[in-house]
């Protein structure tokens, strides 16, 4: 039994963490400034754990809320979500960025050393890999951002590294996601985007639920098997799954640790639309379109750290996430929002 302070909490991931988190006996604290996020979502964790979890409302940068809250809490450690996560709006405000992802994670880190707490899960990403040599990509594959998004995982990995060479008494382990997607099988929690979804399976759920008319490939030319890009989609619960085990080996390992959580296994766009009409008997109409500017033709994870040094593989399939999903999407067609 732990108890654990999760920046960004009410988010997409963070949620389905929250509930693993709780799910496992461990008292959860969530700081959220719902930039992005409800805290109705935090409402519905509570429900399916059938545990509570203190709710604060506020933001990362603000060091006095901070000082206050590891105050009233004595935390074992800390996983940090909270972050600005879309890379076309990184390229148009790129301050806005630096400022939440870079400024947001200073600001804690401070914190964090003040009181003494020195364990942390990091939510990094696959795109700090940028366009890759070789598939499938290690933990030792070049780090190559692209944009400002990228940009500041990498720095921010980059103080992580520094901050354990530094203080060898810290524990750090970033988690380098690579395409999460799906929801929680209850169909209570999930992602929900507040604009035209920028990633894949948001938008298919979105055609699915006739709020879109048809999706867009981008680009059908890509040196792929269906000249589609492919991606390694995992499920969030696995990905949720994930934090569980990296706390746990945090508990018994100092330094830093950066970990890919993916599959092992790349899916064309071709692939995902069509697992999904398996799984939920709906048609997804689609046209083939330009390539998207920045994007590779593949990437997939090789996981075998996770596996090896967490104990970690993912379980769940992309039927079963499409499945869950399409659920989530059906029963709130408006996300948290009436
Ligand atoms: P999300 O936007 O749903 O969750 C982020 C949460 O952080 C939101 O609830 C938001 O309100 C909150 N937040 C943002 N800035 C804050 C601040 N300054 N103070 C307090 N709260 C703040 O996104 P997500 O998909 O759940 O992503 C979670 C983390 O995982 C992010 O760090 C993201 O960069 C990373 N990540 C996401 C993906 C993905 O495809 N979803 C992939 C790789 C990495
Ligand atoms: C997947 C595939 C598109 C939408 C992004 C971020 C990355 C990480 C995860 C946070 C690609 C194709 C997409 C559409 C399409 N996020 N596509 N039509 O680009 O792999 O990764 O999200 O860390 O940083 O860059 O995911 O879901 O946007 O795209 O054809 O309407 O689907 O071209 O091949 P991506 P995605």
């Amino acid at each position: 039994m732990a108890t654990l302070l999760v920046t960004g909490g009410a988010g997409y991931i963070g949620s389905h963490t929250a509930v693993a988190l709780l799910q496992a006996g461990h008292e959860v604290v969530s700081l959220d400034n719902y930039a992005n996020s409800s805290p109705r979502a935090l409402e519905r964790v509570q429900r399916i754990a059938a545990r509570p979890l203190t709710a604060v409302e506020g933001d990362v940068r603000d060091a006095a809320l901070l000082a206050r809250l590891f105050s009233q809490h004595a935390f074992d450690g800390v996983v940090h979500f909270a972050a600005l996560k879309a890379v076309g709006e990184s390229v148009a405000r790129p301050l806005a960025y630096y400022e939440n992802n870079v400024g947001g994670t200073l600001s804690l880190l401070h914190a964090m050393q003040a009181a003494g707490v020195r364990r942390l899960v990091f939510s990094s990403s696959a795109t700090v890999y940028g366009a890759p040599d070789a598939l499938p990509i290690t933990e030792q594959a070049p780090i190559r951002v692209t944009n400002p998004y990228g940009a500041t995982k990498a720095m921010v990995e980059q103080v992580l590294r520094d901050l354990c060479a530094a203080e060898p008494e810290w524990s750090v382990v970033s988690l380098r996601y690579f395409n999460p997607i799906g929801a929680h099988p209850s169909g209570e929690i999930g992602e929900d985007p507040h604009d035209i979804p920028n990633n894949l399976f948001p938008f298919i759920c979105q055609v699915a639920a006739g709020r879109r008319e048809r999706l867009s490939v981008w680009g059908n030319d890509w040196p792929t098997a269906d000249g589609t890009g492919v991606r390694d989609y995992l499920h969030v619960v696995d990905l949720a799954a994930g934090h569980l085990r990296a706390f746990e080996y945090a508990r018994r390992h100092t330094g830093f640790e950066a970990i890919n959580l993916g599959t092992g296994r790349g899916v064309s766009v071709l692939q995902l639309v069509h697992a999904f009409e398996a799984a939920t008997g709906q048609r997804i109409p689609y046209r083939f379109a330009a390539r998207r500017p920045g994007d590779i033709a593949a990437c997939w994870a090789d996981p075998s750290a996770a596996e090896r040094l967490l104990g970690w593989r993912a379980q769940l399939s992309i039927e079963q996430a499409c499945a869950d999903g399409w659920r989530w999407q059906r029963q709130n067609p408006n996300g948290y929002r009436d």
